[in-house]
């Protein structure tokens, strides 16, 4: 939700540490922004509303520091202000903090009668005079740090400063992320390593509920009895390139254009020879006689594809639930029940909390996440990796793709199992899995999808429409367009439109109609000649065998023939590469769009 960032040193370091830190995290919110720097002659806190850059341009950049923590906000208690941002202070306490204290309502009246006075609308500043009440009854800062953690309910990951250590930070996490870094001169904490890659690709991980503590370069890890372990440090599979746009004007056009060669990954990554090695590299799924594929957002959209492909090939029961509802829906789930949870990040609140309310009615649970180690995968019966690598645009692309072709492969393993696939459809899919990257490239350079953008661009609404897949694909679709270029847009079953919402069919209303499944081609035809009809402007993808010239619409692009299960992973790029578009051309904040937040850690 926020990015953290912090550092100790033998000798004073740049500021730029933290600001270039901050800058690598802010696609973990960027509504604003702080730094605490201890400097010789005390601490300097600095906080503005908006975008690290507003903080680069209050902060003299050649002052140094030897040891700092920062952070970049996403709000949730209290609106994005500089009273609210992070670092907050409370007596002789400094702190960033990522997550959600629940109980800092109950916490703030007993703290108020114990005189502290509290200045912002945030959930931190109690936590920080949680801490700051600890240290005036005990010494020891491990100490205080773990009995802080039996008082604060929710989640956390902090980066905390004493004042009577000036040199050193503390950091604790329970369900937020917190990552160690370690280079020969310095200590680096942060929510994810790129914050710190510049200066050390060496990690270590902190644990839930351990306290970390940071001073003169060096890391002591304590864990939940107080006591010092001993940690290993390993090195990030992260590399600059990976954090870096290479020449794209944006990530998402970078993370785009990544795509043929994270979906060749991903299905190497499961698949060396022939669909035979599924039996190895993923779980045995032949007890499982229901699937519930469970997610947010985009990962909820690879779920419902993933639910529509095993319907039809694996023919099992399956359904499509958004987390933050079926956690709250006292859902039925019987043994042979596998819930399979989509996540990008791992780290999502509803999808965890989905997760552990089916752990505790024991039924079984697979992830399939992005991040490696994050919570979902640590906490799931099985974890199929997708092969994204780091994603940092706010809107999803590749991790998404990504995740669609592990569903994908996940129900081939299922109908094989299940002797649903005969070896003439077997050799097909494989075929097809071979070339999709390939055929996907080509798509990306002998396709002006540019073209779409100037009908949608001035445009006060647009409508996704298709049938079947071509639904699920319209949905991510139209929450790609909206989440990045600001247009309100909606996607409906094809059929479905005409039952209230062709209302608001208009002369020129760009509607973005998808066709690639031939049982259901004519009747989705038939839809757009009711759109038509009423003055739409038809902008139709269709798969280039069923297209006929006889088919009316404002602009057309073919899409390569393929199976429902590739076109699934293949056909959402050109709406991917459309919402760029139209965003670029409206002069939208296209990596970091208003009110997101990549990773949502809150419910
Ligand atoms: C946020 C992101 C979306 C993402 C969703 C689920 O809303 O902006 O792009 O689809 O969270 O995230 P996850 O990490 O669980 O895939």
């Amino acid at each position: 939700m926020c990015g953290i960032v912090g550092f100790t040193a033998r000798q004073p370091m740049s500021v730029r540490v933290l600001i270039d830190g901050l800058k690598a995290l802010e696609y973990r919110g960027y509504d604003s922004c702080g730094i605490a720097l201890k400097q010789k002659d005390g601490l300097l806190v600095q906080k503005v509303k908006g975008k690290v850059s507003g903080l680069e341009e209050i902060i003299d950049p050649s002052i140094t520091g030897i040891c700092g923590i920062a952070h970049t906000r996403w709000a949730t208690h209290g609106e994005p202000s500089v009273i609210n941002a992070h670092p907050h202070q409370m007596e002789h306490v400094t702190l960033v903090h990522n997550g959600i204290i629940e109980n800092s309502e109950e916490l703030k009246q007993e703290l108020q009668s114990k005189g502290y006075v509290f200045h912002s609308q945030t959930d931190t500043e109690v936590a920080c005079a949680v801490i700051d009440d600890l240290s005036k009854a005990y010494t020891d800062k491990i100490d205080i740090l773990h009995k802080a953690g039996f008082i604060l309910k929710g989640s956390y990951a902090f980066a905390i400063m004493f004042d009577d250590e000036p040199n050193t930070i503390y950091a604790v996490r329970k369900d937020s992320p917190l990552i160690l870094g370690i280079s020969d001169n310095a200590s680096y904490l942060a929510s994810d390593a790129s914050a710190f890659l510049s200066e050390t690709s060496l990690i270590m991980d902190l644990e839930e509920n351990e306290v970390a503590r940071l001073y003169n370069g060096e890391i002591e890890i304590y864990d939940i009895n107080c006591a010092l372990i001993h940690r290993s440090a390993y090195k990030s599979t992260l590399s600059l390139s990976d954090i870096q746009k290479d020449g794209y004007d944006t990530f998402l056009l970078k993370e785009i254009h990544e795509e043929p060669a994270v979906i060749k990954k991903t299905i190497h990554h499961y698949l060396q020879q022939s669909l035979l090695d599924l039996e190895q590299t993923m779980p045995d799924l032949s007890s499982y006689n229901r699937f519930v594929f469970i997610g947010c957002g985009s990962a909820m959209h690879a779920g419902m594809i993933g639910c529509r492909l095993a319907g039809k090939y694996a023919r099992i029961l399956c359904s499509a639930e958004l987390a933050s509802e079926f956690r709250y829906s006292d859902p039925i789930l019987s043994a042979d029940t596998l819930c399979i949870f989509v996540s990008q990040s791992g780290e999502t609140a509803d999808t965890l909390a989905a997760m552990r309310l089916c752990k505790d009615k024991g039924i079984d649970t697979l992830a399939v996440v992005n991040v490696l180690g994050s919570s979902l995968a640590k906490e799931a019966k099985f974890t199929l990796y997708t092969q994204a690598g780091k994603e940092i645009s706010v809107a999803t692309t590749k991790a998404y793709t990504s995740q669609v072709c592990v569903l994908a492969l996940l129900v081939l393993k299922k109908a094989m199992q299940e002797n649903l696939l005969s070896i003439e459809q077997q050799n097909i899919m494989e075929n097809q899995l071979k070339t999709l990257p390939l055929l996907i490239r080509d798509f990306m350079s002998n396709t002006n999808v540019e073209r779409f953008a100037k009908h949608i661009e001035n445009a006060e609404h647009a409508f996704f429409i298709g049938r079947g897949l071509d639904y699920a694909l319209s949905l991510e679709g139209s929450l790609k367009l909206k989440e990045v270029s600001y247009l309100q847009s909606e996607a409906y079953a094809a059929g479905e439109l005409k039952h209230g919402t062709i209302a608001l069919i208009e002369k020129g209303t760009p509607v973005i109609a998808l066709i690639t499944d031939p049982m259901l081609k004519d009747k989705t035809l038939s839809n757009i000649k009711e759109v038509q009809a009423r003055g739409a402007c038809v902008l139709l993808m269709i798969r280039e065998d069923l297209y006929t010239p006889s088919i009316e619409a404002d602009e057309t692009i073919l899409l390569p023939a393929l199976s429902d299960i590739m076109q699934a992973v293949a056909s959402v790029v050109p709406y991917q590469l459309m919402a760029y578009y139209v965003a670029k051309k409206r002069g939208c904040s296209i990596d970091q769009p208003r009110n997101l937040a990549k990773s949502v850690t809150v419910e």
